[in-house]
């Protein structure tokens, strides 16, 4: 099973300063020193973290997946075709949302989805839907053209106790519907160290598409070892 990692959180962090660091074309190498199958970025529409600049050096360094979510959009849609990357990942997108909502709209888009797969397969791109876990969403984006689906598990990761074994077996009866259409199925959103293994379990499934968490984890195994080298470089300079 694959692990493409999500460096969005880098360029937040950055865009707080609207900065030159943390780059997350820099995050992105160590990622995939540490074993990422793929890179993950969105880039939305109001560019509050991801940079146009930051997907075409990725397109550069990037030797493993480079997996590009975004919305529906012309201006999407021209952007993925002119930098290829890997693999497009169809996401809803509002503009006040702290993080994606929910899964796709693949009923009420479905023409308009029709019309974007269309141009992103004449580009030579493969295309995954990021869907709820609902069987007739995974039906309607095998028949739209779909080649993945990614299966949000945000639901699975916020609920606790009974509601969160029910959210699971969602999950899972997703992943089987698409898996019998023949899509390849991906799964993620809210997936952490401690919730990640019953999805990670679940047979037949492509990859998880992780970011938050990651991040988050890096920022605390990192902060000794920023410190101590800030101390180093100050008590050098003192002493002179
Ligand atoms: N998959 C999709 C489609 C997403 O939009 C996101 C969030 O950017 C993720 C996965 C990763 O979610 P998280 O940051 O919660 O791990």
């Amino acid at each position: 099973m694959i692990l493409g990692v999500n460096v969005d959180h880098v360029a937040t962090v950055r865009q707080a300063r609207a900065t030159f660091e943390p780059d997350p074309v820099m995050a992105a190498t160590l990622a995939i020193l540490g074993g990422a199958d793929g890179i993950t970025v969105h880039l939305r529409e109001d560019r509050r973290h991801i940079q146009d600049r930051d997907l075409r050096l990725l397109r550069e360094v990037v030797p493993v997946e480079l997996n590009l979510e975004m919305a529906a959009t012309e201006e999407m849609v021209n952007i993925a075709t002119e930098v290829k990357p890997d693999l497009v990942t169809i996401v809803p997108e509002k503009r006040q949302e702290l993080t994606t909502e929910g899964g796709l709209d693949v009923k009420g888009m479905r023409s308009w989805l029709t019309e974007v797969v269309k141009r992103l397969h004449d580009a030579g791109l493969p295309v995954s839907f990021f869907i709820n876990p609902e069987q007739e969403d995974v039906d309607i984006s095998k028949e739209i053209g779909a080649d993945m689906v990614e299966i949000h598990t945000g639901n699975y990761a916020n609920a606790l106790g009974q509601k969160r074994v029910e959210e699971l077996e969602r999950v899972k009866e997703a992943v089987q519907r698409g898996l019998t259409l023949g899509l390849q199925v991906n799964a993620g959103h809210g997936l952490t160290y401690y919730n990640v293994k019953p999805v990670a379990a679940i047979k037949g499934l492509r990859g998880l598409y992780i970011g938050h968490s990651i991040i988050s984890r890096a920022v605390l195994v990192g902060i000794e070892e920023a410190v101590r080298q800030m101390k180093a470089l100050i008590l050098e300079a003192s002493k002179q």
